[in-house]
């Protein structure tokens, strides 16, 4: 009872809270969040948008980026940093057209398998593309459920089992509500993650605009300081 209504009001805040990026919603197919969730992974959202723009404009499929030479998507990353990222993206997308016929796989297994994906992009793009219930867990994630669920200000320093197996039971159950479950579980990851950018975040969380803030373990405790300096933000 009390986890669904953390459901409701999370889930409630982001319907009204939301960033509307290009590559959320139901009008971005499984590309559109793979190309996001690499571009993503080191970079912050306002530099990856107009290179994503950019890049789905010129390579709509796996296969259009697949065609061209490695060095042309390394050029095209432009500034975003780590460019191994094109070079991964790429040799993806020709994995995708050779073996997956140009469509981009809706497995967790099936996508650990390209270059370039890891565990929480795996499970990002499951989640996001082909609604999958599954467990995403980036920093973003971590730190709210650390606050909201273990009352502690940052969780620890390296992803752990018990953080996995806690994000497990916080994530919404098919029938609960209305809901058949897998929308419900996708909609929670999303609206978690955008919960840690907005208001949840590493330094100076803005408490006063969140809506779990009755339900929050860390406002319970008292707000206790980090036992380490919080990286970036
Ligand atoms: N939306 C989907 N995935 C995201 C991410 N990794 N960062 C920010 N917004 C996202």
């Amino acid at each position: 009872p009390a986890l669904e209504k953390i459901h409701h009001d999370i889930t409630a805040w982001y319907s009204a809270n939301a960033r509307e990026l290009p590559w959320r919603g139901s009008a971005a197919g499984p590309w559109a969040v793979m190309v996001s969730e690499f571009m993503l992974q080191q970079t912050p959202v306002v530099r990856v948008r107009p290179v994503w723009e950019a890049w789905m404009q010129r390579w709509p499929t796996p296969a259009a980026l697949a065609a061209e030479p490695v060095a042309e998507a390394v050029r095209a990353w432009g500034r975003l940093g780590y460019p191994r990222r094109a070079l991964r993206l790429h040799a993806a997308a020709v994995v995708i057209t050779n073996e997956h016929g140009g469509k981009v796989p809706g497995t967790e297994a099936e996508l650990l398998a390209l270059p370039g994906v890891g565990t929480y992009t795996a499970a990002a793009i499951a989640c996001f593309a082909f609604k999958v219930p599954t467990v995403v867990v980036d920093t973003n994630i971590r730190r709210v459920h650390a606050r909201l669920v273990s009352g502690k200000a940052l969780p620890e320093q390296s992803q752990n089992a018990a953080e996995l197996a806690l994000a497990a039971r916080l994530l919404p159950q098919a029938g609960e509500g209305n809901d058949a479950g897998t929308a419900l579980a996708n909609d929670w990851n999303i609206a978690v993650m955008e919960l840690g950018a907005l208001v949840c975040t590493a330094r100076s969380p803005r408490c006063e605009d969140c809506p779990v803030v009755n339900q929050c373990a860390w406002i319970a405790a008292g707000r206790p300081e980090p036992h380490y300096k919080p990286k970036g933000q």
